[in-house]
Formats: structure tokens, sequence, C-alpha cells
């Protein structure tokens, strides 16, 4: 197929738009799956138990003469980073519009993606079946907000996921992406990185765009990052989703390579593959920046360098996901600082290591980035809280992350959305009101937004409100910030530490303690929980002293004399106590560590 027939595109939207549906129903158009399988993109484990895309998805499918490559691209707003990177291996994008829901703050926030990254857009209205669909006023404000550059609503695609309706029109739209350049095919060999993951028996798989030249197997390669490195291509092929080997790409294809890589750290998305030392191309994406960042061990240190392991190859899965060692702690041992933009993301690598890597890793509380700014003006980023400075210290100053928040909220829920904004926000940049919709921007500290902000406002608003946030956190003076410290029969528990603005410090000091109560397990002596700050008790629980015995429930003595069933008791004990951690002589679960977590 030469090369001025090959185009890559993505599907971009806001959360739930129905990027995946209509992804699913291109594949079955064009055979790459049969009608009404399960989806062929959505396919972790993590992603269908909770409905929604984690991973962008590559497939290529044959439309005439052509090749078409499609990504799909998670939505929410954790997973920005996924679309970032997917656009650069893109030459257009589709952006959806669900037709009962209209524009939403990621429909901006994607589309600015798309136009900072040089991707053209086409614009297409979703769900056109469902009652509610106003597809014709959702197109005149697509138009209307210059978020395309096409400005004729009639152009604007009417689709159904559901009923098929036009599905047929997306392809030959999205040929117009096609670069009309020379072909590069003669060129000395160079492919871009877009994605890669780790399989268990072949390595690092990634995922590239090959931009110059030809990609063959066997052929002797390099990545530009480590040049000295010299490896050789053992398979290279599509992906339709699934993989169908062939046995050269040729530029203008996304395909698989793999390369026998076993480190999985050298396979570097955004790195170059080439034949030898030549211009490396532009990554085409920056590097995503963690927002928050969680200490991560094992219940016992002895499986430190299996953690490690697995951690490593799904962060390889992963490139928003940065890895450093932690220096040991007290209470914890041995373990890893990791990166993460949100708490959702943080949530599903940890559901991923267990579904794919089936470790056993207990989460602390995460903390967004700190920093004290000392009074001989040194510099230090807070990586522990037992870095944080005394209560009346005041020859440190705090500087924390703040981040730029959009939101877009109908003109009727205004005053909800700003009451919900306002205690949390530092100040006000923008309320722009147009007809309907209100446009409101503000400057968060990071750690407001984290906790809970777009339940809330979900919440305040009926849903009505959507939210859109620039991963890329500043960092600017914080005032009134304490630590509270949270100890256990009078140790203080240096991981179960977290920090509250000032006056709200004591309600959440009573919270954690009470959170705290119900989650620590019972031991055989009394547990007292206090929150602390400096020296000063704000609360104190006990947790009266329990025998936990499975085999008596009630005073009765469960299944009777039956062996293996007390057997398969004792042992669901066992797995329950792998997944704790003991601190001082108190056995902690990860429902105890993230009990601070959920404190509002
Ligand atoms: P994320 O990747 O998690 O952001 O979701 P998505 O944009 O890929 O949306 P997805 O395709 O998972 O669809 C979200 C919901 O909308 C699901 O419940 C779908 O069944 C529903 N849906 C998708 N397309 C259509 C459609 O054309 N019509 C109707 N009625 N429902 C649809």
């Amino acid at each position: 197929i030469p090369q001025s027939r090959m185009v890559s595109f993505s599907i971009i939207a806001h959360v739930d738009h129905g990027k995946s549906s209509l992804s699913q129903r291109l594949l079955e158009l064009q055979g790459n799956v049969a009608t009404g399988e399960e989806s062929a993109l959505d396919t972790l484990e993590v992603e269908k138990s909770r409905g929604i895309t984690v991973k962008a998805v590559t497939a290529s499918m044959m439309y005439g003469e052509w090749l078409v490559n499609l990504v799909d691209t998670p939505g929410h707003v954790d997973f920005a980073h996924e679309v970032r990177r997917s656009l650069a291996a893109c030459d257009g994008a589709l952006l959806l519009v669900d037709a009962a829901q209209g524009i939403e703050a990621q429909t901006l926030s994607v589309a600015a993606a798309a136009r900072s990254a040089g991707v053209p857009l086409i614009a297409a209205c979703s769900k056109c079946d469902l009652v509610t669909a106003d597809p014709d006023a959702v197109a005149l404000a697509l138009c209307a907000s210059g978020l395309v550059e096409d400005d004729d609503p009639d152009r604007v695609l009417r689709l159904s996921a559901k009923t098929g309706l036009g599905v047929p029109e997306v392809l030959p739209a999205v040929l117009g992406f096609a670069k009309q350049e020379a072909s590069s095919r003669s060129l000395p060999l160079r492919a871009r990185v877009v994605d890669s993951r780790y399989d268990a028996k072949r390595g690092a798989v990634c995922v590239v765009r090959v931009v110059d030249g030809v990609l063959r197997e066997n052929q002797k390669i390099i990545f530009l990052s480590r040049p000295e490195e010299a490896l050789s291509v053992q398979e290279v092929g599509l992906l339709t989703p699934a993989p169908l080997r062939s046995s050269s790409l040729p530029a203008g294809c996304v395909g698989y390579a793999i390369c026998g890589l076993r480190d999985v750290r050298r396979a570097l998305v955004g790195d170059t593959v080439a034949e030898s030392a030549v211009e490396p191309l532009e990554a085409g994406f920056q590097p995503a920046i963690p927002a928050l960042y969680a200490s991560v061990f094992p219940p016992d240190g002895a499986l430190f360098d299996d953690m490690a392991r697995a951690v490593d190859r799904l962060a390889l899965n992963d490139a928003a996901v940065t890895v450093e060692r932690e220096p040991p702690r007290p209470s914890l041992g041995s373990g890893l600082r990791v990166g993460f933009l949100g708490v959702l993301h943080m949530d599903v690598f940890r559901q991923r290591l267990r579904d794919e890597f089936d470790a056993d890793v207990l989460f602390c509380a995460p903390l967004v980035p700190y920093r004290l700014v000392k009074n001989d003006a040194t510099v230090v980023d807070v990586k522990s809280l037992d870095d944080w400075p005394a209560v009346d210290d005041d020859e440190v100053e705090i500087l924390e992350p703040v981040v730029d928040v959009d939101v877009l909220v109908p003109t009727s829920f205004l005053g909800a959305a700003v009451q919900t904004l306002e205690p949390r926000a530092k100040r006000q940049l923008a309320l722009e009101t147009t007809g309907e919709t209100t446009v409101l921007k503000y400057v968060l500290p990071w750690a407001r937004v984290v906790d809970g902000l777009s339940e809330e406002l979900a919440n305040a608003t009926r849903g009505y409100a959507s939210l859109a946030v620039d991963h890329a956190p500043r960092f600017e003076t914080a005032r009134g910030l304490v630590k509270v410290d949270i100890a256990l029969n009078g140790t203080t528990v240096d991981a179960l530490s977290f920090v509250a603005a000032r006056d709200d410090a004591v309600k959440k000091g009573r919270d954690a303690a009470a959170s705290l109560k119900t989650h620590v397990p019972r031991h055989q002596f009394e547990v007292v929980v206090q929150a602390k700050i400096g020296g000063k008790v704000l609360a104190r629980d006990r947790i009266p002293p329990f025998r936990k015995d499975v085999l008596t429930k009630g005073g009765k003595t469960v299944g009777g004399g039956d062996v293996t069933r007390k057997k398969k008791l004792l042992e669901k004990q066992k797995q329950g106590k792998k997944r704790q951690k003991t601190i001082g002589n108190v056995a902690l679960s990860q429902d105890a560590f993230w009990a601070v977590l959920n404190v509002k």
C-alpha cells in the first residue's frame, strides 16, 4: 500500500461520549471483529470492571485501497496524557460530542490538545439515536465555538454507535487527513515509539509509527536514547487490534515491534528507533509531570524485588507513571515512590498490579508534591512528611502545586458550582457566560482537586457541570497548612500522616481517627488511635480487643467436622493477612492506609 494511502486518526472526546462504542462499530464494519463480539478495545480487566477506557488502543483496518489506523483514547481527565501521546501518532482526530450532552469541559481540553499538537480535527455528534439528542443544536454550537476549522454545521457527522447511523461516513471523512507529501520510504529508518507494554514471554512490545524508511524483521536497530546497545528486530506486524505478523512495516504504518528488550525500562515512549545515528524524531508530546506521589510497599520486606519488578513492568505500559526508590522508612521498610496524574490513575494502577501481575502491594495515602524553601533559599522537594517543618517553624516557606481548572456549567447551576469551587480555590481567573452555558476558570491547590472535587461538583450541579484540569502543576506559596500525625498505641505511623488546612485540621484529624477505627482490624489487645498536630492530641479513639477466629461464627463452629472446609477458611484468613502490613504490633490493611484519604 503506498504511503499516500495510509492514514492514522484518533477519536477524542469528553468522558463517556461514546469513543469506544464507535471504534468497535468501525472495526465491525471493516470486518476486523465479528458483530456483537465483546469490546475488542477495552480488554483490560480494570476497563471491563469499571466500564472506562484507561489505555489508548491502536487498530489498523483496510478500507478499500486504504490502510486506516484508528486510536481509541481514554476520556477521563487522569488519562489525558494517553490522549496527547496518541495524537503524536496521528494525522488527524475525530472530535466526538454526545448529541444529548453537548460540549463539555474536556471537549474543549482535548480539542486544545489536538490544536497544540498541530493535529487537524473533524467533528461528529454521537448517540444521535437518543430521544434527548439534539444534533443540530450541538453541531451549531461546535461550529460557533471555533473548535473545528470547518464551520459548516451540515458537515458535522451525525452518528449512532447503537443503530449504526452515519458510521459508514466516518472513514471516508477521515481519508482527508492523509498527507500528500512524497513517500519517505527510501530514507534511512526512523520510527517513533508511541506506546509499549510488557509481555512475559517476549519482553517489551513497542507500538511504533514508522516515519521514514522500512522497519523489517531481523533488521539491526538501535534506540537513539541509548545508541550503544545494538538490537535485532524479532517480529513486526499490524495491530487489528489483535497482532497480525508481517515481515516489514513501511513508512506510514503504525504497528508493533518486538526487539528482544528484556530490560523494560529501556523501551522509552517518545524514543526513536533507527539503524544508525540519525537525527531523532521529536517526541511530539511533553513528558507527564506527576501530580501525586504514593509510597508503595510489599506487605513483607522479602518481597520487595518481586514488587519492584511488577511495578516496573506495569509502568512500561503507562508512560505517565514515574518510579523511584524510596529511602527505607522505619515503619514500612523499603519501598518505591510512584508518581501518578490523579487518584483514579493511581487506583487503576493498583488494580492492574493485582489483576495482571498478581502483585501484593500496599499503597500509602498519596501526597501532592510540596516544596520547602529554606531561609538560605535552598529548595527541597518534600518526599515524605518526615520532611515537613515543625508547627512553629517560621523560617521555612511551604510551596504547594496549583493547577488551572476549567468548569463548564449550565448558567442555571452557576451558583451551585461557584459555591463548591470558591472555598477550595486560590482565585478566580474568569467567568464567561455565553447564552445558557458559563465557563469558570479557577486556580486551585492541586490537593483540593484530588480531594474529591469532581464528585462534589457533580453532586452540587446534578451532574451538569464538567471539569477539565491542566495537569502541569506550578508552585505557589501555601498558607496555613499543617501536618496531622496519626499514632497507634502511642507510636506515630509516618505512613498515615497527612496535610490539611489549619482551620480544617481538627475536623479532619477526628474524622481520620474515627475512620481508622472502622478500618483497623481488631487485635487481641486494645489499639488506641490518636490524631495529633505537633504534640497536641486532636482526637482519640479506641479499638477494643477481639480474637478473630474464622472457625467460629456467633459462638458456633462453622463447617462442623469438615476438615477441607476448615482448611479453606484458614487459607482465606491467610490471604487476608498477606495483604496486611504490621507496624509496631498493629496489622494494617490497604483500607486503613486509605482511610485517611477518604476524609472529607
Ligand atoms: P471513556 O473511554 O471511558 O471515556 O468512554 P467512551 O467515550 O469510550 O464511551 P463508551 O463508548 O464506553 O460509551 C459510554 C456509554 O454510552 C455506554 O454506556 C454506551 O453504551 C453508551 N453509548 C455509546 N454510544 C452510544 C450510542 O450511539 N447510542 C446510545 N444510546 N448509547 C451509546
